[in-house]
């Protein structure tokens, strides 16, 4: 299997990004909605929001690495024939990566106020604090306050959290089995790890 993406399939590393950010970013939706639904202890609680802070950092980490190595690639040919398909494909990819971003950064905005004024800290899966914006001075020069911010930041967070992604999401993942079962073309095979040769 070769490392670079080529023109029929992804390559290894093109590949395990998917599936680490993938499986990254369904474990932070299912934290939340843990924290939400289903816990019924202050540990549970605790432990499910903190889950979803560090999972949701190491999604952000994750994408900016996703998104390097795509710049470094080629992308493996699309299965279509008509170039509309091929563009509609190509936005909804873009808008996966915009929301694999949108995401951790709107919710640790939706926090850095928080975690600025001592009320509270993340602890990023136990190994160390996270810091605050305010520690590293990003909004003073432009005169933007964190408090400002968390307001707009956890309005956008959650809209997009319970409105929007997880449609794009359950859409992107119908996609993908629609191509395998029904078209049966390649789509989903150049990014699963069998052999195809
Ligand atoms: C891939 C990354 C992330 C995804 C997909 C995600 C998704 C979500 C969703 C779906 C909700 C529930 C929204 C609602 O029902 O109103 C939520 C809530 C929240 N998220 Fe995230 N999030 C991510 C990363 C982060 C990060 C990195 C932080 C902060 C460091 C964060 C902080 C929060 C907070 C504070 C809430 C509100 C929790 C509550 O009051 O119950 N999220 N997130
Ligand atoms: C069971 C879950 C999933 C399956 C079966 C799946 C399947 C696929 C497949 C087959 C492709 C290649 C599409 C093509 O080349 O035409 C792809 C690409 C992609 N997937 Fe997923 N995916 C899943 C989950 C996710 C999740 C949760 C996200 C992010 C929220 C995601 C983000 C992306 C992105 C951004 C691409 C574009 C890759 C690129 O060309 O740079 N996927 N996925």
């Amino acid at each position: 299997m070769p490392l670079k993406n080529t023109a029929e399939t992804y390559g290894t590393i093109a590949k395990t990004l998917h599936w680490v950010s993938a499986g990254l970013f369904l474990i932070s939706y299912g934290s939340i909605y843990y924290r939400e639904w289903l816990a019924e202890t202050d540990l549970e609680n605790w432990a499910a929001i903190q889950l979803h802070f560090s999972v949701g950092f190491t999604v952000l980490v994750v994408t900016l690495l996703r998104i390097i190595w795509r710049l470094l690639n080629r992308q493996p040919e699309l299965e279509f024939t008509f170039s509309f398909q091929r563009f509609a494909i190509r936005i909804g990819h873009y808008l996966l990566y915009v929301i694999l971003i949108i995401m951790p950064i709107s919710g640790y905005l939706s926090i850095a106020d928080y975690l600025a004024s001592g009320r509270g800290s993340v602890s990023y899966f136990l190994m160390f604090e996270m810091t605050s914006l305010k520690d590293i001075q990003l909004f003073e020069s432009i005169g933007l306050t964190l408090k400002q911010l968390e307001g707009p930041a956890d309005t956008v967070h959650s809209f997009l959290g319970s409105r929007i992604v997880w449609l794009l999401v359950v859409g992107h993942i119908s996609a993908a089995l629609y191509h395998h079962f029904i078209s049966e073309d390649r789509t989903l095979s150049k990014m699963t790890f069998h052999r195809t040769d």
